[in-house]
């Protein structure tokens, strides 16, 4: 027998295994300036924890009897489905007596949910939307789980958390991400420093870092949004799809696609991985009137966007500097590849005059 030295069969072969989320917390809690406290770090990992719960109980489907709809409104007047509620309450439960919240708030909820007096009040605000593009689970397409992490203000200390601590600018998350309840079930986080995608291994039942810092390739020519608004949009707005869609025959001179999930978190993540802008502009016939809410979806994916070298705006002015104004305030969002946004936003003044054009060349025959 040869005397030369082994490498254990146990660990010959098995590679190294990408770190895992609680490994890749605790090693952003040891960088210079502590981006990740250990505070956040453990409101992270119970996110994520009932992130799990969620796509477990979606994956059973409807053998766990959990599709369809509950015959109940949410606050925004929609049907609400069975897994809204389960995975509102999941997000509720786990995240209740942690001692690292402050309050919670749900797209799901009329108001606020503070954390009982049993339990210890942590420093931080958690806001989620617990099931988003929920009218694609009942026929099998991809959802998600999106959060904000924010501060509680100082001014909080003492008194009950209220309505208004809640109302802060994007700028101001510690911390954003989703999980997407697809093919693969991921979650995409940041804390600021970057942006960086976990696969949950099932068998183990660990996220592990399969990407990161990812960055939003560039020069993608994929657009998605929902055609069939088209009459709500701005001037600005028509024009820039118009422009992509007459492609190689246009003023562009070049062919673009249109993807639509109907999810925002499956869109966003989508462009994460390979680039393209999503728009679901503000009706501007009637302002203010939008779809998606400013504190439970824009902030959020606007700070990962932005992490990842894109950009976001609601249509002129960037997402993450815009002040709220309620809980449930809606907003035009126009977020993706940072040129492609630049292209679509802040461009009413030119906008009307090349509308026009377009009209004109649309209604000249030949
Ligand atoms: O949560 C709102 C949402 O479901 C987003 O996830 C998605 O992008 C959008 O609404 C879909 O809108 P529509 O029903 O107009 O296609
Ligand atoms: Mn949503």
């Amino acid at each position: 027998m040869s005397s030369t030295h082994r490498q254990s069969p146990s660990r010959e072969g098995i590679g190294i295994a990408p770190v895992t989320l609680s490994r890749f917390l605790i090693e952003q809690q040891r960088l210079p300036g502590c981006p990740c406290p250990a505070e956040l770090r453990l409101l992270i990992e119970t996110v994520a924890r009932a992130c799990k719960a969620i796509g477990h109980a979606i994956s059973k489907g409807a053998l766990g009897d959990v599709l369809g709809g509950l015959g109940s409104e949410n606050v925004q007047g929609e049907v609400q489905k069975k897994l809204d509620v389960i995975a509102n309450d999941l997000l509720l439960d786990a995240n209740e007596w942690g001692g690292h919240l402050a309050a919670m708030a749900s797209e799901e909820m009329e108001t606020i949910h503070r954390i009982p007096n049993r339990y210890p009040r942590g420093e931080y605000l958690l806001l989620f939307d617990p099931i988003d593009g929920s009218s694609n689970v009942d026929v099998d397409l991809s959802v998600g789980t999106i959060f904000s992490v924010l501060r509680a203000p100082e001014a909080c200390a003492g008194r009950d958390v209220t309505e208004e601590d809640f109302l802060q600018a994007g700028r101001d998350q510690v911390a954003a991400g989703y999980a997407i309840y697809g093919p693969q079930t991921l979650l995409v986080l940041t804390i600021g420093t970057g942006v960086y995608e976990f696969t949950l291994d099932r068998e183990v039942g660990s996220w592990r870092m399969t990407d990161g810092p990812m960055r939003i390739p560039a020069g993608t020519r994929e657009f998605a949004i929902n055609m069939a608004r088209r009459r709500q949009w701005s001037p600005a707005i028509s024009r820039y799809i118009e422009e992509r869609i007459q492609g190689a025959e246009g003023p562009l001179g070049i062919d673009y696609n249109m993807r639509w999930t109907a999810s925002m978190v499956a869109d966003i993540h989508r462009i994460l991985k390979r680039g393209g802008v999503f728009l679901y502009p503000a009706d501007h016939r009637n302002p203010g009137k939008a779809r998606l809410r400013l504190l439970y979806e824009a902030n959020p994916m606007s700070f990962l966007i932005e992490q990842a070298g894109g950009a976001a705006t609601d249509g002129a002015d960037r997402i993450m500097d815009l002040p709220p104004v309620g809980l449930h305030q809606r907003v035009g969002v126009v977020i993706g590849d940072a040129g492609e946004v630049a292209a679509a936003s802040n461009r009413r003044s030119a906008a009307a005059a090349t509308s026009r054009e377009i009209e004109r060349s649309l209604s000249t025959p030949g």
